[in-house]
């Protein structure tokens, strides 16, 4: 009889977002004549800009024609997109990425996941408590993280590093040296951002310890505030120590598109004498077979004048529900965090109700669907996800109806 990898059962649960998912679909088929708000899951509701759309029709067509139709893709990514993130996200920005140091993926979400494939069994893992769940889970998968304690929430060989309205969401530098550190800013799910100083003193942090930086910018096209990098490459040092996840779903609206990319730069040697560059490249060819070309020439109209005017648009849409979101809450006596160089609220649960019992008091008091604080680690209880993905009419309309509760 086969036997399965006995790391798989470890997982507690299903998937956040599909425990979500299950309970909103129960409560829709119970009350089919309610109109639900969904505010949980940080999917994007504007439709793709006209230039994207555009680059998108113009593919398709080559496909249909033999001289120009594409096969499989480069499996690393097309140069000319390849290029184009080089200038764009990092030369312009003043920090020293080579194109071939960026392997474009089909979005941040696999690669944030699968990133930890290229590190031994037993690296020891940071994390940011509460964090995007993909992180932990993969290492559970990974069989490295321990035994998990049902009561607490914490697997017995992870770092946590609590980030709370104590510490203004802001994580200390672990006093246990980790290997691999999880960053995300703009946080998901606090919707709190680091400044260069402080980003800075993680580069040096995991440069004197022999740490991997794993940085999250999924949302950095969301920051408002010029002391906020947009990339860790930003901070001396990184190219020794740091990886760079980016996607184009929440910048450009390509959640169903699909089309990421991670930077792994030449410089992070292992102690073995290889780079880590070297084993994601062996990693990516074997098990990639590259984004599609037209999505890969979608991706680079978001680059061009029009569409990077067209997707700025889209982000100012955005945020000013998140203000909408922000503000609606405030004014009804919540605490509020986030919502200024990110898409997430972050809200304090009133009356000391647990983060799931507000949930379901949401969902059937008022009809609107956000996401639990707890079900992203345990300092995430007592705490409240709404996103600003919505459209403004449903977001208005939801928070017209919890001022009311
Ligand atoms: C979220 O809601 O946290 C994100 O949409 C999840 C993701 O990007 O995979």
């Amino acid at each position: 009889m086969f036997r399965v990898n006995e790391d798989y059962l470890k997982l507690p649960g299903s998937y956040l977002f599909s425990t979500i998912g299950k309970k909103v679909a129960a409560y829709t088929a119970a009350n089919p004549d309610k109109k639900i708000i969904r505010l949980g899951i940080g999917d994007v509701t504007q439709p793709l800009c006209p230039a994207v759309i555009k680059a998108l029709h113009n593919a398709v067509d080559e496909m249909a024609d033999a001289s120009t139709f594409k096969g499989y893709s480069p499996d690393l990514g097309y140069d000319f997109l390849r290029n184009t993130i080089a200038q764009k996200d990092y030369k312009d920005r003043g920090c020293d990425i080579a194109a071939d140091e960026i392997f474009v993926s089909d979005g941040a979400k696999s690669d944030s996941g699968n990133i930890q494939e290229i590190f031994s069994k037993d690296t020891k893992v940071a994390v940011c408590d509460p964090v995007y769940p993909v992180y932990v889970d993969t290492n559970v998968m990974a069989g490295r993280t321990g035994v998990y304690d049902s009561e607490t929430g914490l697997w017995s060989n992870v770092i946590y590093m609590p980030c709370t309205a104590e510490n203004d969401f802001s994580p200390e530098l672990p006093k246990e040296v980790p290997d691999l550190i999880y960053l995300c800013y703009p946080n998901n799910p606090t919707g709190a951002s680091i400044t260069k100083d402080a980003l800075q003193r993680w580069v040096d942090y995991a440069n004197k310890n022999g740490s991997v930086i794993v940085y999250d910018a999924a949302y950095e096209a969301y920051i408002s505030e010029d002391n906020v990098p947009h990339s860790i490459y930003e901070c001396e040092g990184a190219r020794t120590c740091a990886i760079e996840i980016r996607s184009f779903s929440k910048n450009a609206g390509f959640t169903g598109t699909r089309l990421g990319f991670t930077v792994v730069p030449k410089d992070i040697k292992t102690a073995e004498g290889v780079t880590l560059h070297q084993l994601w490249a062996r990693r990516h060819g074997t098990k990639f077979n590259g984004a599609p070309y037209i999505v890969q020439k979608a991706g680079e109209a978001v680059y061009s004048a029009e569409g990077r005017a067209e997707t700025q648009q889209q982000i100012a849409y955005y945020m000013n529900n998140a203000k909408c979101i922000y503000e609606g809450l405030k004014s009804a006596g919540y605490s509020v965090y986030g919502g200024v160089n990110a898409p997430y609220i972050w809200l304090k649960t009133p009356d000391k109700m647990t983060s799931w019992e507000f949930f379901d008091f949401l969902l059937e008091t008022a009809n609107v669907v956000g996401t639990p604080g707890s079900g992203f680690g345990p300092s995430g209880e007592g705490y409240f996800r709404l996103t600003a993905f919505g459209s403004y009419e449903n977001t208005v309309e939801a928070i017209d109806r919890i001022k009311k509760l």
